[in-house]
């Protein structure tokens, strides 16, 4: 990214929180990424990037592409927030840095490791009870229902700590300030009238008697005793895992069972070579990108590939089209375990990388495994519904049938 003043980037007329758009993202990131490295969204008045390279490349400049204005499209320099903003995604170093490295020691390997054994077991007693054992019998489930959106609950939900009493309303407070990210469309309005109860139910669920003790959510609150963070910091971090370490695990790990029942071919590559396994979810991740975009906001002029973005200026960052743009990714729409998909956006890029990353990963290898041990074939068993957001590519139903080995 050179700074030499340039060109205005051509404009494009789709809205890409159009209904239509999010159901179907593929034409337009096409679009996008085929019209230039960057492009000018009138519908919102912003700027879009979704070349991979150039995608990567803002993330990784968090200098200039900064996210403690918000991001979602409010721009919070220039509008009070009528939200707390996360302490961690929506702060720019080195307000980052302290909650960051509070973060990564404890989602990090040592608790992946830790908690292998705990998840392995919930992962096969919900797969047992979703699908008892009957070796040739087939059965149907909600994908989606019955696997994708218990098991996070279920196994986040205890190592965060909190009661197992009303678990499904962070998906709710995660998907209404998901949804918040983007214009105030009708899904950003849908949410309004449960916004202050979920709030408060929220703040409520973030205290720190809350949590059970050795918890993550009780370390968190530890990390402030002993004054590494502030006490509004603690309660920062813990809503940040309510809004960031749920939802998305829940829409991947749907994506990943969509993915298979779609691709039986790939499902039998796993079943053969359990070491698949591990890089399995990141080619998901990469075909499916659960997070479609984030904002940035310029904090000086950018200039890619000879087109200007002034600063102060949105910026919509096109995760989803970067993992499938094939000027990085060979038959990008191909749901193929034999690529490598290292490298992939999925997670973001740079200081803001997702930090649950190893705790989802865990998630994904522990129920992929279980249902490895059970499923022979995995197939649609009806047509899936997904629920439109403004951010995830998510689910409301995934109907599946399962071929017992
Ligand atoms: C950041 C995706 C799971 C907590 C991010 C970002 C992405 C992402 C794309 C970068 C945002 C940006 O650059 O602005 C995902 C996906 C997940 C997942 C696809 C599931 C497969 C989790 C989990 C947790 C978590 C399980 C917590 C337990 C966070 C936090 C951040 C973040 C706190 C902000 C990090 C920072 O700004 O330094 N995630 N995430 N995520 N994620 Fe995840």
């Amino acid at each position: 990214m050179d700074g030499e003043p340039g060109r205005r980037p051509p404009e494009i007329d789709v809205d890409p929180f159009d209904e239509r758009v999010l159901a179907d993202p593929y034409p337009l990131d096409a679009t996008i990424r085929d019209t230039a490295a960057v492009v000018r969204l009138r519908a919102h008045d912003v700027y879009g990037i979704a070349r991979y390279q150039d995608v990567r490349a803002a993330l990784q400049d968090w200098q200039t592409f900064r996210s403690g204005a918000g991001a979602g499209l409010v721009d919070f320099w220039a509008r009070e927030p009528r939200r707390p903003l996360s302490v961690v995604l929506e702060a720019d170093p080195p307000w980052h840095d302290a909650p960051r490295r509070i973060l990564e020691d404890l989602l990090g390997p040592s608790t992946q490791r830790r908690m292998r054994e705990e998840w392995t077991r919930a992962a096969d007693e919900l797969v047992d009870r979703v699908l008892p054992p009957g070796s040739g019998e087939s059965r149907e489930f909600d994908g989606f229902g019955d696997l994708a959106r218990t098991f996070p609950l279920n196994v986040m939900g205890t190592a965060l700590g909190i009661p197992e009493e009303g678990r499904e309303h962070i998906l709710e407070f995660s998907d209404f300030l998901l949804n918040g990210f983007g214009p105030r469309n009708e899904l950003a309005r849908a949410g309004r009238n449960q916004a202050p109860w979920l709030a408060e139910w929220v703040a409520r669920n973030c205290e720190r008697d809350v949590f059970t003790r050795g918890s993550l959510g009780d370390q968190i609150w530890s990390a402030a005793d002993r004054r590494q963070i502030l006490p509004a910091q603690a309660l920062g971090l813990v809503r940040s895992i309510f809004a960031a370490g749920f939802n998305t695990t829940v829409h991947s790990l749907a994506a990943a069972l969509h993915a298979f029942s779609t691709e039986p071919r790939q499902w039998e590559l796993l079943r053969d070579d359990p070491a698949l396994l591990r890089h399995a979810f990141d080619e998901v991740l990469r075909w499916a990108s659960p997070i479609q975009t984030f904002f940035r906001t310029t904090a000086a002029p950018a200039v890619i590939d000879g087109l200007t973005i002034p600063p102060g200026s949105k910026v919509l960052l096109f995760l989803g089209a970067a993992n499938r743009d094939p000027r990085r990714w060979k038959d990008p729409e191909r749901f193929d375990l034999t690529r490598d998909p290292s490298g992939h956006l999925g997670f973001g890029f740079g200081v803001h990388q997702c930090v649950g990353q190893h705790l989802a990963r865990l998630e994904a290898e522990c129920l992929l495994a279980a249902l490895r041990r059970r499923v022979r074939r995995l197939e649609p068993a009806g047509p899936p519904r997904r629920r439109l957001n403004n951010t995830v590519r998510a689910w409301e139903s995934l109907p599946l049938r399962a071929e017992l080995v």
